[in-house]
């Protein structure tokens, strides 16, 4: 433990780091807090792990007509841990979305959602959908039957919208079907887009959280 005591010494002379840390990481849980409450942090840990996955598995991916699905194969089959790394990624994206439900209903059953903490509930709306967005995005992305049949079905859902139905389609497919286009677009929300905009909206959300501190039982 030596080691780590000097490194943080080092950075506490330096910038107060503990007591930045403390300020920060110190409060009290109320006593009514129970493991219900547990489900907003099981969905951040599955972010989190999402993240660290998802990076890995980019070393190896090909985002394009040809060479997506044999990429994932040689994930799978070739590359050390490929399979494990791949199958975390996708099992914790069910369970992401599982979790953010569960939370998104224990915030409303509990009114958690009432003044002052409207604009986190809004937060937490946005939070959901984007979610949602990941796995639609990252469905796409192994370019399998699956993957092709449910894209083709998802932008067609898009396109039955009124008035801007037949350009949200366009815009989604990078033209009129599905080519590398699409999977350049669904590439780029699923690793650039979203997990930018999500992590600064998940910022907004926990700093509501701390100013507001956690809602008292109705
Ligand atoms: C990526 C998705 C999300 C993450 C990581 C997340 C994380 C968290 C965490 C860690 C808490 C504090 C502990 C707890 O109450 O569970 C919390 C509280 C809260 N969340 Fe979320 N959340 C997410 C999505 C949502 C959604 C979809 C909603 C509602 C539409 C929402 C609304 C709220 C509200 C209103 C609170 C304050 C609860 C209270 O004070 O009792 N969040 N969130």
């Amino acid at each position: 433990m030596r080691p780590f005591k000097a490194i943080g010494d080092f950075f506490d002379e330096r910038f107060e780091m503990r007591r930045v840390l403390r300020e920060f990481a110190d409060h009290n849980v109320p006593d009514h807090v129970n493991w219900l409450y547990c489900f907003g942090g099981i969905t951040f840990l599955c972010f989190l792990i999402q993240a660290f996955t998802g990076i890995l598995l980019a070393f190896y991916y090909q985002p394009t007509m040809d060479d997506a699905y044999s990429s994932v194969l040689f994930i799978m089959e070739e590359v050390p841990y490929g399979a494990i790394v791949r199958s975390l990624h996708a099992w914790t994206a069910n369970i992401m979305i599982i979790m953010v439900i569960i939370h998104m209903l224990r915030v409303f059953f509990h009114g958690a959602y009432r003044p002052p903490r409207e604009m986190n509930w809004l937060t937490g709306v946005l939070l959901f959908f984007m979610t949602i967005t990941f796995g639609f995005s990252g469905y796409l992305l192994p370019m399998n039957q699956l993957a092709y049949w449910a894209t083709k079905v998802g932008t067609e859902i898009a396109g039955a919208m009124p008035f801007v139905g037949s350009y949200v389609q366009v815009f989604l497919m990078g033209g009129e079907r599905i080519s590398d286009a699409t999977l350049t677009r669904f590439y780029t929300i699923h690793v650039i887009i979203l997990p930018v905009v999500l992590s600064l909206f998940l910022v907004l959300h926990f700093v509501m959280i701390r100013k507001q501190g956690i809602s008292e039982p109705l």
